[in-house]
Formats: C-alpha cells, structure tokens, sequence
C-alpha cells in the first residue's frame, strides 16, 4: 500500500523561485523566509518518502485558456520545467511516479473524479517553488513526484468541499496501490493575496490565522468557505487555498501540526506553511 504519513502546506510565490536562482536566500528581506523552512526541511529528510503528491495549479504554461481542466492528474515517467515572468527556472527536471498515478487516476476516476489524465506536461512555479522550500536546491529530486493540478485560474474554481472530499479519494487511492510506498501529500499556494485591480496587495492576516487554526481539526467546515467569501476577505487569489483543503482530505481525520510559519509580506502574498503528521 501507499501510506501517507503525512502532508504539508506552502506557498508558491515565483518571487522566492527567483531568489533561489540569483543567490539571493541571504538578504535580509529573504533570510526569514528560508529559515522558517529549515525545521521543515530537515523533518522531510527524516521521513525520506517514496513520493511526493504534489497539488498545485499551472499558471498558463502547461494549460492555456484554450483548455483549463478543473482536476488534472500527472501519469509521465517525467515533467520538464517551465515558466512565465522569469522565464523557465534552473531546477532539475521532475521525475513522475507512472504506476502509482495511473492506478490513482483509475481509482480516483472510478470514485467519480472525473481526472483529466495528463501523459506529457511542463511544470512550472506552482509546483517548483515548493520543492525548493522544501528540499532546498538538490542536484536530484529525492523522491518522485505525482502532480495533481487544479484549475484555480479560470471561473469557475472547484469548492472548497470537492477539494476536501478529492482529498479523501487520493487517500482511497493511494491505500488500494500495491507496492509500499512512503508518501506525503503537499498543497501549495495561498494564503491570502489579490495581484490585480483596486484591491491589488490585500493581505488578510486575521483570515489567514482562522485558516491555519482549522485545517487540522475542523476541515470540514472550513470547506464551507464559498468562493465570494475567499475573495471578498482575502482576495482573488486566495482562491488557491482550496487546493490545501486537498492536502487535508488526503490525511487522517486525526492529525498532528508538527509545524507552522507564517510570514507577511512576501512579494504580493501572505505566505503561510503547515504540516501535519498521520497519527
Ligand atoms: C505572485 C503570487 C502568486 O501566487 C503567483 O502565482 C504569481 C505571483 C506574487 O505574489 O507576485
Ligand atoms: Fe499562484
């Protein structure tokens, strides 16, 4: 079976992406950031797991307009890296976990997800800023990776309760798979931000905390957040948030907070990190 043993939370600004790549980690407006991801760094390298599923969403480099799939599901033997703004970072390519996907795509999609299957795929901040939070700059991966995508770009965004429940069919999916494998679940992006219009720069600290007080014991109502909440609280794309409540759905109704670091202001963002152990 794939046991997950855990999840994490983190967020995706390609700002940090781009203080990576220009050796910039150690500047005082960087500094804080980084250090609240060394306890989670090292609690990575201690669990040393198999794969890594990754939800995430595409900002309009794999997908464009012309095809905005709600839920998309990675099944490549590998993923190439791709970027808008900065251009395309210098990070190693991702190699996929074929097997494991294309069982969680069977079962996720006979559950009644209706999973688009992605067979080839760039991918881009979304989903290497996190690595790099959370694996530092490897010259390998050291696990592989799942990508699960999530359309929180194009109206209209998946609920907050879909999310939770498409949570708890990874969890069915992943217990069903035969090979033991160590696995955690990352959810990425958040926390509160608006980068467009009047509003553009909105941060939401008081929303942001109620967030990160929940996600570990009631979950459940937090998915009851509409999206006309989210917005008018903590801006556009705070959206992305639901794709934590993913995160959460695939871990145990009982879970530990092993950690938590939140940091304001990051580029445009709030930037929020969990993570959570399967008791
Ligand atoms: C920023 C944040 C994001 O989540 C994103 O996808 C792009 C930009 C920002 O803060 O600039
Ligand atoms: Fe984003």
């Amino acid at each position: 079976m794939a046991r997950i043993i855990g999840g994490a939370a983190m967020s995706h600004v390609p700002a940090i992406g781009a203080a990576i790549d220009n050796n910039r980690i150690g500047e005082p407006y960087w500094r804080p950031v980084f250090r609240g991801f060394e306890f989670s760094r090292d609690w990575l390298a201690r669990k040393k797991p198999d794969i890594a599923i990754v939800i995430y969403n595409d900002h309009a480099n794999a997908f464009s307009l012309d095809i905005v799939p709600t839920f998309a599901i990675g099944c490549a033997e590998e993923y190439g890296i791709a970027d808008e703004g900065w251009g395309a970072r210098p990070v190693p390519r991702i190699s996929g976990a074929p097997d494991l996907a294309g069982h969680m795509a069977c079962s996720l999609i006979l559950d009644e997800f209706d999973m688009t299957i992605v067979n080839r795929m760039d991918v881009d901040h979304g989903l290497t800023v996190p690595l790099n939070l959370m694996c530092g700059s490897p010259a390998q991966w050291p696990f592989k990776i799942v990508p699960i995508c999530v359309n929180v770009v194009h109206y209209p965004p998946p609920t907050g309760k879909r999310c939770l429940a498409l949570g708890k069919a990874i969890a069915r999916a992943a217990s069903s798979y035969e090979e033991d494998l160590s696995v955690v679940v990352f959810g990425t992006g958040g926390m509160s931000h608006q980068l467009q219009g009047t509003r553009a720069g909105l941060i939401n600290s008081d929303f942001d905390k109620r967030f990160l007080d929940r996600i570990a014991g009631d979950a459940e109502t937090l998915a009851d957040i509409s999206h006309v909440e989210y917005v008018r609280e903590a801006g556009s794309e705070a959206i992305e948030l639901v794709m934590w409540l993913i995160m959460r759905g695939a871990l145990n109704a009982r879970v530990d907070e092993v950690h938590r670091f939140y940091h304001v202001p990051v580029s445009n963002t709030a930037l929020g990190h969990i993570i959570l152990e399967n008791r």
